[in-house]
């Protein structure tokens, strides 16, 4: 017989097992609540939006990327590490395509600092690995990270928001060095660690 030759995963199912309504009533709930599950997190990502995330987290201060180089706070001569008159120190660094300027930042151990950050072109990440820091460089923000190092050492320092081809070769670094030494580099340090 050909019915026979039929594997038996292929065979139709005896009808009558379920009535065909109520398959259609449990297709009907499972719509519902996923419909329902939907419209929650819409809400939750409108809501959010609108109260956390449609800023850049750390700090709601705006700039124009087009003059930067022009005059204010990140033109050339004012990057780098900056000591403030209570003993903190400031960091102010570009990101753009693909670099940081400047790439290599020196900081005092256990002194506060608040690093303050600009694009010129696209969203680029600012991250120090096992530290607080962590945020988006968003063009026209000035993103501004408070923290303070408890150990000397370099902390390398990845873009980690991909921006374009050269993403991966994005990388700057922090050097954290003991106070003592750090006002000995501070005269002439503001934007020049770099080691070839
Ligand atoms: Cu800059 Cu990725």
């Amino acid at each position: 017989m050909a019915e026979a030759q039929i594997p038996s995963l292929l065979r139709p199912l005896p009808d009558g097992i379920v009535p065909a309504e109520q398959i259609a009533r449990t297709e009907k709930r499972w719509l519902l609540l996923m419909v329902g599950m939907l419209a929650a997190m819409m809400v939750v990502v409108v809501v959010t939006g609108v109260t956390h995330a449609i800023r850049p987290p750390s700090n709601v201060e705006t700039i124009d990327p087009t003059t930067l180089h022009l005059s204010g706070e990140f033109v050339e001569s004012n990057l780098g590490t900056a000591p403030e008159p209570d003993g903190s120190l400031t960091v102010r660094m570009i990101a753009d395509q693909y670099a940081f300027v400047p790439d290599c930042v020196n900081v005092a151990v256990d002194t506060p600092v608040k690093f303050r950050l600009t694009s010129t072109d696209v969203i680029h990440g600012f991250l120090l690995p096992a530290t607080n820091v962590n945020t988006m460089v968003v063009p026209a923000f000035v993103a501004e990270v408070r923290t303070r190092f408890t150990r000397p050492g370099v902390y390398r320092m990845p873009c980690n928001e991909f921006c374009g081809n050269g993403h991966h070769g994005m990388w700057a670094r922090v050097n954290v060095v003991p106070k003592e030494q750090f006002q000995a580099l501070a005269p002439t340090e503001r934007s020049s660690c770099v080691q070839r």
